[in-house]
C-alpha cells in the first residue's frame, strides 16, 4: 500500500471501524448546494468507496438530486467517535450507470423496493396515510411481482480532489492531513488545528479557511 494514498487510508480507518463494532460506520454527511447558493446537509450510507469515488443511492428528483444536477459538486463528512476521527472528502458529482444502479436494488429488502417506487422522495405529503395507501395500492397493481427499479432512483458517486483526516489529539493540538489531487497525482498537506490566528494561508477554493 502507497503511504500516502488517501484512499487506502479511507479504507483501513474504515475497516478498524467496522472490526471495532462501530455503529453504521458507514453514514455520512452529504453537502450540497444549488444554484440559489443555499447550502443543505443530510445523512446518507456509503455503498463503496474505491479509486472511483465513494458512492450512495438515491431518488434524484430530491432536493439533493436537483442541487447536485444544477451544481454537480457534493462535500461528505465522517465522524467516529470511537477514535476522535473525521473524514471530509470534497468532490465532482457523477451518476452511476443504471447497470449499477440495478444490481443493488436488487438486493434491497423487497418492501424497501415497494416503498422507494411509492414515494417521491423530498415532495410534499399531505398526510402519512397516502404514502401507505400509494404503497398499497402498488403492491396491487404488480399482483406479486416485485417492483422494478425506477428510473429516477440512481446511484451516485464523489469523485474526490481533496480528503482530509483528522485526528483528535490532546489539548485541541488534533491533526489534521489535507490530500489535494492535481493532474491524477495525491499531495498531501498538514493543516494547523485551530483558529489562533485570523486568517489562515491556505485556500480553500479561492476563499480564507480560519485554521
Ligand atoms: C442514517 C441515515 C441514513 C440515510 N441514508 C440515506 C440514503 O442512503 N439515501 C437517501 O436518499 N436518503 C437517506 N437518508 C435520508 C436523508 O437524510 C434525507 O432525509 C433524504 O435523502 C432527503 O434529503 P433531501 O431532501 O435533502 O434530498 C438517510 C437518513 C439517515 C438518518
Amino acid at each position: 500500500m502507497k503511504a500516502d494514498d488517501p484512499i487506502a487510508r479511507f479504507t483501513r480507518w474504515f475497516r478498524q471501524e467496522v472490526g471495532a463494532g462501530t455503529n453504521s460506520p458507514e453514514t455520512m454527511a452529504l453537502a450540497t448546494c444549488g444554484i440559489d447558493g443555499i447550502p443543505s446537509v443530510r445523512y446518507v450510507l456509503l455503498k463503496q468507496a474505491d479509486e472511483r469515488g465513494f458512492s450512495f443511492y438515491t431518488d434524484i428528483r430530491s432536493l439533493k438530486g436537483r442541487q447536485m444536477a444544477q451544481n454537480p459538486r457534493a462535500a461528505l463528512a465522517f465522524y467516529w467517535p470511537r477514535r476522535g476521527r473525521q473524514v471530509r472528502i470534497d468532490g465532482s458529482v457523477e451518476r452511476m450507470t443504471a447497470n449499477e444502479a440495478d444490481e443493488y436494488w436488487a438486493t434491497r429488502p423487497i418492501d424497501s423496493r415497494f416503498s422507494a417506487s411509492a414515494s417521491h422522495q423530498s415532495h410534499r405529503l399531505k398526510n402519512r396515510e397516502q404514502l401507505v395507501a400509494r404503497v398499497a395500492q402498488l403492491r396491487r397493481e404488480l399482483k406479486g411481482k416485485e417492483p422494478v427499479r425506477p428510473n429516477y432512483w440512481l446511484g451516485l458517486r464523489v469523485v474526490p480532489d481533496r480528503i482530509e483526516f483528522w485526528v483528535r489529539a490532546p489539548f485541541r493540538l488534533h491533526q489534521r492531513e489535507l490530500f489535494m489531487r492535481n493532474a491524477g497525482r495525491w499531495r498531501k498537506t498538514l493543516l494547523q488545528p485551530l483558529g489562533l490566528v485570523p486568517i489562515e494561508t491556505v485556500l480553500h477554493r479561492n476563499r480564507p479557511v480560519f485554521g
